[in-house]
């Protein structure tokens, strides 16, 4: 393998995030999302020449860095934008934050989908607007849309905004062309914002499944959608802080980007020149990562669902496996896994409880260490 995922850098002496919150337990950190991996060596190699270059001024975004992304976007997920689309952000989380912001007025809803990505759950009160949840349902072997119990909340509710996450974390699913027509047509119906939430759009890992962008079904829906997305995730460079929104409506872009003003910083210049390796060069990195998480994933699948109280569907995209816990009989599964030595995240700041997300974003050899913990503690708690 010319990348080697089986042997990552050792993060525990370092700042990460992910591992020192465990540092000085036996507790193996399957939480925050990121991956152990190094980022590949054409981003390194971009990095390693910017700073060599020893002056760290203010950027200016260049038109070789938004020819990337456009043709980068294209490449992957045949989908033609235009440069002038492209707004940057120093985060995702600003780009649904600025979102909720301008749509609507205070107290207007927000419609989101849990279990999602917690600051998704946490944005429209932070603007004073108001989370209309449309859980997501279980449905045989993979989670979806509740079309019916969406008809019937919609009523009582004064949307403005539709805040999708496609692919959708944590449940790993990549939402199907028939999914999106359906949600984009409430959209058009009660006449919604969209904001699209796309960071592990890169990330696909199930060959079987192909991502669609909302923004990219018709001119109409691409009209009223803010689509993010960012290197950050699929390269994992997530501690650059680069990230973009896709407009196409022009008069949308200028008063997303008022509501930013004074308010969202610029990129800054390492972020910029890691973004622009990413897209430009990063394909081999990325095609070799995608079938080892997929085999991650594989692994996860049969491991979790041999096993008595525990259950999982297959993950279409991210390194994310939401796991049910349900059937497990424990108030709070995470602390139990936790006492068990694997610090999972909470699906209660999903918003559902009774689960666990787990990141497999890291070595076969952790993963198995951590699947086998996970063994251990469901069985010895059978046994008692
Ligand atoms: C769906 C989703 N959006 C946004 C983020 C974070 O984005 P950023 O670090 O660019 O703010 C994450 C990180 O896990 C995520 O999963």
């Amino acid at each position: 393998m010319p990348y080697d995922f089986n042997n990552p850098p050792d993060r525990r002496q370092s700042d990460s995030l992910k591992w020192q919150r465990y540092a000085g337990h036996d507790i193996l950190p399957m939480w925050v999302a990121d991956m152990d991996f190094a980022a590949s060596p054409v981003i390194l190699e971009a990095l390693q020449q910017r700073i060599a270059h020893g002056v760290l001024g203010y950027p200016q975004h260049s038109s070789s860095l938004r020819e990337a992304v456009v043709e980068g976007i294209a490449r992957d997920h045949d989908w033609r934008i235009e440069p002038d689309w492209i707004v940057w952000l120093p985060g995702v989380v600003q780009g649904f934050n600025l979102a909720c912001r301008l749509a609507g007025e205070t107290g207007d809803g927000v419609l989101s989908f849990p279990p999602i990505y917690p600051p998704m759950l946490h944005a429209p009160e932070n603007h004073r607007r108001r989370l209309i949840r449309s859980h997501l349902i279980r449905a045989g072997g993979r989670w979806e849309y509740d079309w019916a119990g969406l008809d019937a909340l919609l009523p009582a509710t004064d949307i403005r905004l539709l805040l999708l996450c496609n692919p959708h974390n944590p449940v790993g699913r990549v939402w199907s062309r028939e999914e999106l027509t359906r949600l984009a047509w409430h959209a058009e119906h009660h006449d919604w914002l969209i904001c699209s939430d796309d960071i592990h759009c890169g990330l696909v890992i199930d060959p079987a499944h192909r991502y669609i962008p909302i923004a990219a079904l018709d001119e109409a829906i691409a009209q009223r959608t803010i689509t993010l997305m960012a290197p950050s995730k699929t390269w994992n460079i997530p501690g650059l802080g680069c990230a973009f929104a896709i407009i196409p409506n022009a008069s949308l872009r200028r008063q997303y980007l008022a509501a930013g003003r004074g308010l969202i910083p610029e990129v800054n210049v390492l972020g910029l020149a890691a973004a622009e390796a990413a897209y430009r060069h990063g394909s081999p990195w990325r095609e070799a990562l995608l079938p080892y998480l997929h085999a991650n994933a594989q692994h996860i699948h049969r491991s979790i669902n041999a096993l008595p109280g525990l259950s999982c569907t297959p993950v279409e995209s991210t390194y994310l496996a939401w796991i049910d816990c349900r059937e497990l009989g424990k108030n709070n599964p995470c602390e139990f896994f936790e006492a068990h030595g694997v610090g999972l995240s909470d699906g209660r700041a999903f918003g559902m409880e009774g689960f666990v997300r787990l990141n497999f974003g890291c070595s076969r050899a952790l993963l198995d260490e951590a699947l086998q913990r996970i063994s251990h503690a469901v069985r010895t708690e059978q046994a008692v």
